[in-house]
Formats: C-alpha cells, sequence, structure tokens
C-alpha cells in the first residue's frame, strides 16, 4: 500500500476516560520452557526479549479476561455497565466462532444498553478499535464506548514448536472513550492499513470454512499459530518504521514531543527499530515484552492501562501507539492527553 489514509481534519475531541487491565497469574519463565522444547532462556532473551509470559487456567476463556479488564477500566472511568452505549472487543483468541466475544463481555459487565461486536485485525486489534470507536463517538450516534482487547492465545499455540510457543502470553486490556471538553485533545489522528496479500505469513490455518475441523486437520496441528517468523520479522521492522515516522510527521510531532510510545510487544528487536526510526529515547518507550510476552491485541491495551494507572499522564501529554499483526495488518494510534 503507498496511498496513506488522510489525516483527520478536525478531529472531534474524544479521550480515554478509564483503562483497565487483567493478567492471569500462572508465570511460564523461559526455564520452563527448556523443560518442553529445545529452546534456552538465553536464546529467548536475546531473539526477543521476553523473560516469561502469563497463562489463563483452562476454565478460563478470552471473554473471561476481557471482562475483568473492562470492569477495572469501568471502575477507574468510575462509570458501570449500564453507561455503555457500545462495546468493541479486538481478538483472534474468541471464545467461540460465534457469538462474538463482546457479546460475552456484554452479559459479563451487565451492560444492558449496549450494542457489541468483534473486531478482528490480530495484533493491530486494539488500534483499530480505537479508531472505530472515534468513528462512532465522533458521528454523536455513541456517548460511551468500552474497547476491550482481550486474548488467551495460549489455546492456539503449539507447545511442541519452538518457533512459536517461547513468543506467546495471555492478558486483556480496557479502556472507556467518551467525548471530552477539551478541544485539540484526546485522539488526534490515526493510520490503519493493511495488505491481504501476506494473509499467508501468520496464520491459524483451520477452524474455518476454509479447513473445517477434521481429524486430519488435528493430526496435521493445522488449528495452532503457523508463522513465517523470518519474514514477518523483515516485515514487521519496515511497517512499525513507516506508520510510526508517518503519524509523527504529518502531525508535525518531534520525537521529543512524544511522552510515551506504546507499541506492540512482538519483539525488543522490532520495537527497538521502530524508536530509532523516530530518534525517540529508550526512557520514552512502554515496555511489558519481558514479563507478558506478546499478548496480540491486548499487548498495547495493556500497555495503554498499564501506562495510564502506573506511570501517570498529564494534561498535553503526547501518547503514540503502533502495532501490527497478522493480515498483515498495521497502524498507530496519536493520542493527546
Ligand atoms: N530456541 C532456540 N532456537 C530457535 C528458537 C527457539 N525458541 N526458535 C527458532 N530457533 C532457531 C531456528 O530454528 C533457527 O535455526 P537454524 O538457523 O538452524 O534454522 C535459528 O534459531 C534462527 O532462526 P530465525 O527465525 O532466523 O531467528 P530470528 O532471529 O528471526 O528470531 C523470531 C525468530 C523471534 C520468531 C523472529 O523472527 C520474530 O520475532 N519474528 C516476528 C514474530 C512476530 O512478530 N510475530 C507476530 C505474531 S503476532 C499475531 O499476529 C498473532
Amino acid at each position: 500500500m503507498t496511498k496513506l489514509p488522510p489525516k483527520l481534519e478536525s478531529p472531534v475531541p474524544v479521550g480515554v476516560i478509564g483503562a483497565g487491565y487483567y493478567l492471569p497469574e500462572r508465570i511460564l519463565t523461559n526455564k520452563d520452557l527448556e523443560q518442553m522444547v529445545d529452546t534456552s532462556d538465553e536464546w529467548i532473551v536475546e531473539r526477543t526479549g521476553i523473560h516469561e509470559r502469563r497463562i489463563a487456567p483452562p476454565e478460563m476463556s478470552t471473554s473471561d479476561m476481557g471482562v475483568l479488564a473492562a470492569k477495572a477500566a469501568l471502575r477507574n472511568a468510575g462509570l458501570t455497565g449500564n453507561d455503555i452505549d457500545m462495546i468493541i472487543c479486538a481478538t483472534v483468541t474468541p471464545d467461540m466462532m460465534f457469538p462474538s466475544t463482546a457479546c460475552f463481555i456484554q452479559r459479563g459487565i451487565e451492560a444492558r444498553e449496549s450494542f457489541a461486536f468483534d473486531i478482528t485485525a490480530a495484533c493491530t486489534g486494539f488500534i483499530y478499535a480505537l479508531a472505530t470507536a472515534y468513528a462512532y463517538l465522533a458521528s454523536g450516534y455513541v456517548h460511551n464506548v468500552l474497547v476491550v482487547a482481550a486474548e488467551k492465545l495460549s489455546a492456539f499455540t503449539d507447545y511442541e514448536d519452538r518457533n512459536t510457543c517461547v513468543l506467546f502470553g495471555d492478558g486483556a486490556g480496557a479502556v472507556v472513550l467518551s467525548k471530552i471538553n477539551k478541544p485539540g485533545h484526546g485522539i488526534i489522528d490515526f493510520i490503519l492499513e493493511s495488505d491481504g496479500r501476506l494473509a499467508n505469513l501468520l496464520q491459524v490455518p483451520a477452524g474455518g470454512s476454509r479447513t473445517p475441523a477434521s481429524t486430519s486437520s488435528i493430526g496435521e496441528r493445522m488449528h495452532y499459530i503457523s508463522m513465517e517468523g523470518r519474514e514477518v520479522f523483515k516485515f514487521a521492522v519496515t511497517a512499525m518504521k513507516r506508520t510510526t515516522v508517518r503519524i509523527a510527521e504529518r502531525n508535525g510531532i518531534k520525537a521529543e514531543d512524544i511522552r510515551w510510545l506504546i507499541p506492540h510487544q512482538a519483539n525488543k528487536r522490532i520495537i527497538d527499530a521502530a524508536a530509532e526510526a523516530l530518534g525517540l529515547d529508550a526512557s520514552r518507550i512502554h515496555f511489558n515484552i519481558h514479563k507478558y510476552g506478546n499478548m496480540s491485541a491486548a499487548s498495547t491495551a495493556v500497555g495503554l492501562a498499564e501506562v495510564v494507572l502506573n506511570n501517570g499522564l498529564k494534561d498535553g501529554d503526547i501518547v503514540l501507539m503502533v502495532a501490527f499483526g497478522a493480515g498483515m495488518t498495521w497502524g498507530s494510534v496519536l493520542i493527546k492527553w
């Protein structure tokens, strides 16, 4: 894709009014993985930056984690489920093919006056969901939107494949978005891009209409994540640099203006490359990959919630979120606090 989507002209002030996250208690360390596949703590840390990841218990689904994150975000916003009129869940690990995971979350938070749907953009899902929420809020169609990104990647990870099993973890993040009374603040721009020609690089090949579940699809381990790691890596470095630099440039934002870069956490080397392209100091990058691994859409959602709750954001702080994922999809959101 060479043509960029246009910049938001006169953005309506739509901001984050609450954030929360949930991470399962169980920790799977690199040492644990050494007992499961032919790998080493040293290799994983050096090649990815991951030390450990969280794994949800068997009885906990993606929506269960999403509900806990959503309740935390609602508490933080001082709202209840009754105040929410739209719920978007970004996930590639839904509870089921249907109904949507968002509908299970709606039930869990008792948001009876809302409508709910899922977005599938893999690791870029939270960015796509924020942009979608912005559009609905800016149009005046809804007033309070709950955006949840929740993933139980452990349910789709092949713990016999060292190429993928060291990378992924489970978790959920959520935010509440509303119109705010601060012109020039909130979401000031976003870029969403995708290239379906690269769909084969990263997928769960079976379980959908193309290859329904069968004894052979199970035997061939086709219900697990399959990934061309090296190709994804090359693509990711280019896409992350492109979206990071372009959204900053077209909004006249320099590296020193950015308070927090909250990138997707697939590989520390990919994040470092994007930050370097912008000339951004490492102290302004939010990392959680070392403790949680890659949680797909939940990585940026948990990242934003961690920054809001633990680091504190001041009026006027610039937050840049960037991600890439299966599809391939990639994108960014620029927020002025
Ligand atoms: N432990 C030890 N050795 C390993 C492991 C492991 N866990 N995994 C791979 N290796 C080996 C390979 O077999 C290979 O050995 P060989 O040279 O004998 O064939 C060697 O290490 C180097 O393999 P590379 O693939 O070149 O390693 P690389 O440095 O590229 O790192 C990695 C691999 C971490 C997967 C990297 O390519 C990467 O991060 N890719 C992007 C992944 C990503 O972003 N995925 C997004 C998925 S999210 C979503 O949308 C659901």
